[in-house]
Order: structure tokens, then C-alpha cells, then sequence
């Protein structure tokens, strides 16, 4: 991938003002997702620093799912589908972690082996608390996280230091 070809893709993500709340500015994926090159280009660019090394890729619903399910075709691994609570018949861990106000959960089914390699991936990093649980709820599947993707980071908010991942890896930044 070219960075001409990322410039065009990231022209592609539209901000919405005050979504889904005052004062909130909404990335919205979908153009980006309807355009084929673009979608080729930032799946490339999101798995490019880890390359080779993960047998697997888990995605965080919802829009987690997009991203992961296009990579791990892509990178020819399995998919992980982490899903938000009471989603899943058999979960076989569960991590909750704080919001703003309240707090959430996130789930998954237990298919891979002790010690597989896992990219994490999301389309948003912001405060980082789901990527943050993500990672806690791996390692309770018994599997390795090798890094995280992420199509966007909202540096202001410092999820970064929240997720504490060396190997953070995001393709566009705000
Ligand atoms: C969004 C986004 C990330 C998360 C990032 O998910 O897709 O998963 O928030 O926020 P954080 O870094 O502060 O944890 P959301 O819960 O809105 O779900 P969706 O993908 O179903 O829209």
C-alpha cells in the first residue's frame, strides 16, 4: 500500500458532529467499507507490522467485526469473535470494564488452542477500555497477544496508555 492510497482511504472516514451525543464527533467507517480499494489498503496497513506472526485475529463487536473478519481472510487465520454480553450461548470468559457511567462486558467461546497467537483488532481506540479488557480476556482463553490493530486512534484521550500494549499499532490518528 502507498501512503497516496491511505490518504485516499482516510479521506474516506466522515466525521459526524454531535454523534450519538452533544459534543461527541462520530467516525464513520461505512464510506471507506463501500469503496474496494480503499478497503484492500487498510486492511493491508492495519495487519502490516505483524505480519506472519498470529494465527489468529480477534474482533470486537461491532464494528470490530468488519475489520477482523476482512484480516483474517486477508492474513488467511482464524477469526475470534469477541462479543458484547449475553450474546453468546457457551462463553467461556468475561471481562468487565468501567464506562463513563456504568460499566460493560465483553465475552468469548473458547476455540483455540493454549497458547495461540492472537492480533487484536477495532476499528476506535479512544479511553481503551475495551481494547484494555480485550487483551485481559485473551489471556483468560489461554492465548498470546502478539499486538493490536486499530484502523483509528483518538490520541487525545490517552487509550493508548490505558491499553499498555508496546505494540499498538493504529492507521490513522486524530
Ligand atoms: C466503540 C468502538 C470501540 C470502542 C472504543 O464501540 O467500536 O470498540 O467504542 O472505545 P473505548 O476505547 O473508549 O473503549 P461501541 O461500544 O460504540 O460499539 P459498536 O462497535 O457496536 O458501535
Amino acid at each position: 500500500m502507498t501512503s497516496a492510497e491511505l490518504d485516499r482511504a482516510l479521506s474516506l472516514i466522515r466525521s459526524i458532529p454531535d454523534y450519538p451525543q452533544p459534543g461527541v464527533l462520530f467516525r464513520d467507517i461505512t464510506p471507506l467499507l463501500a469503496d474496494a480499494a480503499a478497503l484492500t489498503t487498510t486492511i493491508d496497513a492495519l495487519i502490516a507490522p505483524f505480519r506472519g506472526e498470529f494465527d489468529y485475529v480477534a474482533g470486537i463487536e461491532a464494528r470490530g467485526f468488519l475489520l477482523a473478519g476482512a484480516a483474517a481472510t486477508y492474513a488467511n487465520v482464524g477469526l475470534i469473535p469477541i462479543r458484547k454480553a449475553g450474546k453468546l450461548p457457551r462463553p467461556a470468559a468475561a471481562v468487565s470494564y468501567a464506562l463513563e457511567y456504568g460499566t460493560a462486558t465483553i465475552e468469548a467461546h473458547d476455540d483455540i488452542p493454549n497458547g495461540a497467537t492472537v492480533l487484536l483488532i477495532d476499528d476506535v481506540l479512544a479511553t481503551g477500555g475495551t481494547l484494555g479488557a480485550a487483551h485481559d480476556l485473551v489471556s483468560q482463553l489461554g492465548g498470546s497477544v502478539v499486538g493490536t490493530a486499530v484502523l483509528f486512534e483518538i490520541d487525545e484521550l490517552g487509550g493508548r496508555e490505558a491499553v499498555g500494549d508496546p505494540r499498538l499499532h493504529a492507521v490513522f490518528h486524530s
